[in-house]
């Protein structure tokens, strides 16, 4: 049977690419006819993804922690795969708008879930399993600090004590050293760190130093400096930069404190966070009044940052 001319035009030009690396088309045919078809459990590693989850107790409700924590790194990957193109094509505005656009899709629809840990777990079994997962805590979530790297300068991650001196600093050692969660995982009077902290600094903190050095300069608030003053005006690229701010900032923070607030809130005293930090201090956003890009906000908005939902909670 003759070729169709369309087929023989490919095979034409398949013979051409392996040509120029020296190898032989007849050997890959033949490769193709003896593999197999994909399937999408092949694709997608369907088993491997399906084998993680690993519960520490027989509590039924523990398997829902795992997976919607799981579900959460996922999420967080996506956005360190779109941020991460952010500062490679850092001057492409449509590029910017687009993929920032795609990352407060991931962090809206990680807020609205978060009702599957607010609202979704037994609290008696959560009380219970939850003793079994100590020192760790989401608190150790490196990609979690990744995406604020990637988000801003690291003076504006300090501790609130701290921030207002930070400019004058002129490391981004001294800066990351003063870090808002170190202090918050740090005794105050005492100077000594958490075993949460110890652990995960033990894992992380030379990566997560060496990429805030990678990022100066280049990360998404210096990146929107970098942009004309026109550029800098066009509504659509500061609200979408205002959004991804109070999304990280407030509206997944608020979320999550809920679910702590439900599952540790217990009268006469509060329960110990598994990470071991003053949980009533830490997490609430108003509190920590951390802010990706302050010149993106007004006097009022800034007075009451922190304090409610702005572009959607759990449902
Ligand atoms: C019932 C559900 C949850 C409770 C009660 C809870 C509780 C807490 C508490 C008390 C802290 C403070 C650190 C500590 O001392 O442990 C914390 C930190 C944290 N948790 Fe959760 N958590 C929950 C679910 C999640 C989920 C699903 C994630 C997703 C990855 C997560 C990620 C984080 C992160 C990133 C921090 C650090 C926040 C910061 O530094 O501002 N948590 N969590």
């Amino acid at each position: 049977m003759p070729l169709d001319p369309e087929i023989e035009s490919r095979v034409q030009k398949l013979a051409e690419k392996y040509a120029t690396t020296g190898q032989d088309l007849a050997g890959y045919l033949d490769g193709l006819i003896h593999s197999d078809y994909l399937t999408y459990w092949d694709y997608i590693h369907l088993d491997t993804l399906l084998s993680l989850q690993s519960p520490r107790t027989s509590f039924p409700d523990e398997s829902v922690f795992v997976m919607y924590h799981q579900i959460t790194e996922l999420y967080f990957k996506l956005c360190l795969h779109e941020l991460a193109q952010m500062v490679e094509n850092s001057s492409d505005v449509d590029f910017l708008k687009a993929r920032l656009s795609r990352v407060t899709r991931y962090f809206g629809a990680l807020t609205h879930s978060f009702s599957v840990m607010v609202e979704g777990m037994e609290v008696e079994q959560f009380l219970k399993f939850r003793m079994s997962l100590l020192p760790a805590s989401g608190f150790q979530s490196a990609q979690y600090r990744e995406i604020e790297l990637y988000a801003t300068d690291v003076e504006r991650l300090v501790h609130l004590d701290f921030r207002d001196t930070a400019h004058s600093w002129n490391s981004v050692e001294e800066c990351f050293d003063k870090i808002y969660w170190k202090s918050g995982a740090t005794e105050l009077a005492t100077g000594k760190k958490t075993y949460t902290l110890q652990q995960f600094e033990n894992k992380y903190a030379k990566d997560l130093l060496a990429k805030a050095k990678m990022l100066e300069g280049k990360n998404l608030a210096a990146i929107y400096r970098s942009l004309s003053k026109e550029q800098q005006q066009d509504n659509e690229l500061r609200e979408l930069f205002r959004k991804f701010d109070y999304q990280v900032n407030v509206d997944w923070p608020l979320a999550h404190y809920k679910s702590a607030a439900r599952y540790l809130r217990k009268k006469p005293t509060d329960i110990q966070a598994t990470g071991g930090t003053n949980w009533q201090k830490y997490l609430p956003p108003r509190f920590q009044r951390r802010i990706f890009y302050p010149e993106l906000w007004s006097q009022e908005e800034l007075a009451t940052w922190g304090e409610n939902f702005k572009y959607g909670q759990p449902q």
